[in-house]
This record gives structure tokens, sequence and C-alpha cells, in this order.
């Protein structure tokens, strides 16, 4: 039975409870850090020249790719994942236990299930978080990064830890010259917390679309509902990435900046007032029509593909890093992030960057 001191402590916890969600207030929210994970090993132009029919010159001309950093065999996405999110921590001055929830975007999980955001938790010890992942490629850490902020903007979190990894080696046909010479491995992870005001930088705004009639175009079909793991998915090479590659090029310079062009038109901007437009590293000759599209001089525009090539949902975050790295991101710079990629998927957001 019930006692009645129970029944007064239980109204009380529900009022209170009640209370605090009444009080809970919008804010704004911003990227506080960044970190990456980028494996030593290296696969240059020259390595891929005496692994299929290809030359520097071609990859140089028509990706401006020079080199892709690959995972030794058994290193995961959640081993690079954790990684760059320790960094974050140590960075930052947190303790594992104040991320209260994780959101992984990737395309190359270390298993169908559980969720790699599970696997990335257990490593770096985030004990009582929650988490997630999100499977959308090219477009995931963009889409993931805009997640966080409405859990830090509706006022229910404060350290939300977003993480963009993929482990492409694990899913490209190295026999393959028209992919296998775009992509490459990395992590990187943001930290999304709150924001004072403008001036401490924060998210202003952002569109997304996703449009699949261009699923055929950029895929990978096997192991999914569709075509479950067999003997013959993998005697046709179903397990690996296969894309036609100049319909997604013309959707990609396309979309993208079509996007940006939206964006900035609504917050009453041109591509000028832009501090640094950091885009998806898919293919240089994307990144400079985007660019030219939404008239943002190439002294703004933050490219490594050079170094990197294409880590899919890690490129905007290891772009972050290199911006930091070369001095060129400061507190209330005006960034604009873009991407693109399979689904099709696109986005962009426009931020005041935050630290
Ligand atoms: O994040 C999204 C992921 N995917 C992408 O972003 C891909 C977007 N697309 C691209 O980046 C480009 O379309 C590629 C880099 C994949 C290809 O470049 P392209 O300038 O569109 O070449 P193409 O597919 O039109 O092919 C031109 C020629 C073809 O030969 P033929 O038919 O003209 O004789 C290809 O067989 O280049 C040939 N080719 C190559 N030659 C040397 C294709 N790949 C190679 C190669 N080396 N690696």
């Amino acid at each position: 039975m019930v006692s009645t001191l129970d029944s007064v402590n239980k109204q009380q916890a529900q009022q209170s409870a009640l209370a605090t969600a009444a009080q809970r207030k919008p804010q704004l929210a911003k990227i506080s850090g960044v970190a990456t994970a980028v494996p030593p090993g290296l696969l240059t132009n020259q390595d891929l020249e005496k692994m299929v029919d290809t030359t520097d010159e071609w990859i140089v001309t028509r990706t401006g790719i020079r080199q892709r950093h690959i995972v030794e065999k058994g290193v995961t996405s959640s081993d690079l994942g954790a990684q760059a999110a320790q960094k974050l921590l140590e960075q930052k001055g947190l303790k594992p236990t104040d991320i209260e929830l994780i959101i992984v975007a990737t395309v190359t999980p270390d298993m169908m299930l559980p969720a790699t955001a599970c696997l990335i938790q257990e490593k770096i010890g985030a004990t009582g978080a929650w988490g997630f992942d999100v499977s959308i490629a090219c477009s995931g850490f963009l889409y993931a990064q805009q997640i966080a902020v409405q859990f830090v903007a509706n006022g229910t979190h404060e350290n939300v830890l977003v993480v963009g990894v993929d482990i492409m080696s694990s899913i490209i046909d190295y026999t393959d010259r028209a992919t296998c010479i775009i992509f490459g491995d990395g992590a990187g992870a943001a930290l999304v917390q709150p924001s004072s005001g403008v001036e401490d930088g924060c998210f202003l705004d952002y569109i997304f679309e996703i449009d699949g009639s261009g699923a055929q175009y950029l895929r990978l079909a096997g192991g999914g509902s569709k075509h479950p793991a067999s003997h013959e998915t993998v005697d046709k090479k179903m397990h690996y990435v296969h894309q036609d590659g100049r319909t997604v090029f013309k959707f990609a310079t396309l979309k993208m900046s079509e996007l940006c062009h939206k964006l900035l038109e609504r917050n009453g901007l041109t591509g000028s007032d832009i501090s640094l437009f950091v885009p998806h590293q898919a293919n240089r000759r994307i990144i400079e029509a985007a660019a030219e599209r939404i008239g943002a001089p190439m002294e703004r525009v933050l490219v490594n593909i050079d170094e990197y090539g294409n880590t899919t949902a890690a490129t905007l975050p290891i772009a972050l890093q290199t911006a930091l790295s070369q001095g060129r991101l400061k507190k209330g710079d005006l960034v604009l992030m873009a991407a693109m990629g399979a689904g099709f998927s696109a986005g962009a957001t426009l931020l005041r960057w935050g630290y």
C-alpha cells in the first residue's frame, strides 16, 4: 500500500520535473572543439599506379588527390572514432562521463549492429551517455552535427559529441580504378555545446535535402535486406561501393552550390561575406565549381583533398582541423560548410565559429 508520505513525495517530484521542463529555455549552440584521428599508413598515387591502370597525372588532374591515409588491417571505425573523441576530451579538459550524447556518422560501422556509437561510448568510458549512428554517407557529419545542435538548442544537453568516421578501405574494390583512387580512411570529432551569444560563436542556419532517385548512382548493395550477404553477392562484388562518377559529379556540383546559394541568400549574404567555405572533399573540381558558383574566392575555401582523399563522413571535421592548424579559423568567423553524397543527400550549414 502506498503511504501518504510516498504519495506526497511522488507529487512533489512530478511538479518539480514539470517546473524544470517549463523553465528549459531554447539556447544557441556552437562548435567548441574539434579533433581528428587519421591513420599513419599512406596509399599514394604511385602505389595505385602499381595496382590499377592509372597515372598520378590523371588522378591529380581529375580529382586533386595525391595520397590517402589507410588503416592497418584490424583497425575499426570505433577505434579511430574513439581516438578522435579521446583527443577532443583531453583538449577540452572534459571527463568521458561529461558527455551526454554521442552521435556517430558513418557508413562503415564496425558491424551492422550494434551501433558504432555504443562501441565508442564503451571505448572512451562515457558511462551514462546515450547515442546512435547516422547513416547518410558523405553528408553524415553535417546532418549529425545539426542533430546535436537541436539537443543543445532545446536546453536538454550541454555536451554532445559528434563523430564522423569512415574506413572506406573496407568497402572499396582496389581493382576498380574509377572508385579506388578517390577514397581514404579517417575520423574527426566535434563537441557541440551551448553558446552565450552570437559573439561566442553559434550555428545560424542550415538547409538539407535528400533525393532517393540518386540511389542507383552511388551505392553498396550487398549485405542489406534487399541482397542479404551470400556467395552470390560476394561473387558479384556487391560488398563494394559502386558509383557512376559522372552523374555523382554533376549532382554534387549543382546541388551543393544550389543549397549554399539558397542559404546565403535567405540570410542576406553572398559568397564574398564568408570567412571560410568548408566543403565536403570529394573532388577538387567539384569544390572549385561550387566555390565559383557561390562567389567564394579560392583563398577562402578549405581544400585538403590532396592529402586525405575523400574520407566520407570524416572529411568535414578533418577539413576543420586543417583550417585550425593553418590558422584560418578564429572565433566569430562566418563559416559555410557544405556536403553531398550517396542518397543522393546534400546540405549546407552556416555558423559563426565558436573558439
Ligand atoms: O562523395 C561522393 C563520392 N563520389 C564522388 O564524389 C565521385 C564524383 N565523381 C568524380 O569525382 C569523377 O567523376 C571521377 C574522378 C570518378 C571520374 O572523373 P571523370 O573526369 O568524371 O572521368 P570519367 O568517369 O568521365 O572517365 C573519363 C575516362 C574514361 O575513359 P574513356 O571512356 O574516356 O576512354 C574512364 O575509363 O577516364 C577513365 N578513367 C580513368 N583513367 C585513368 C576512369 N578512372 C580512371 C583512372 N585512371 N583512375
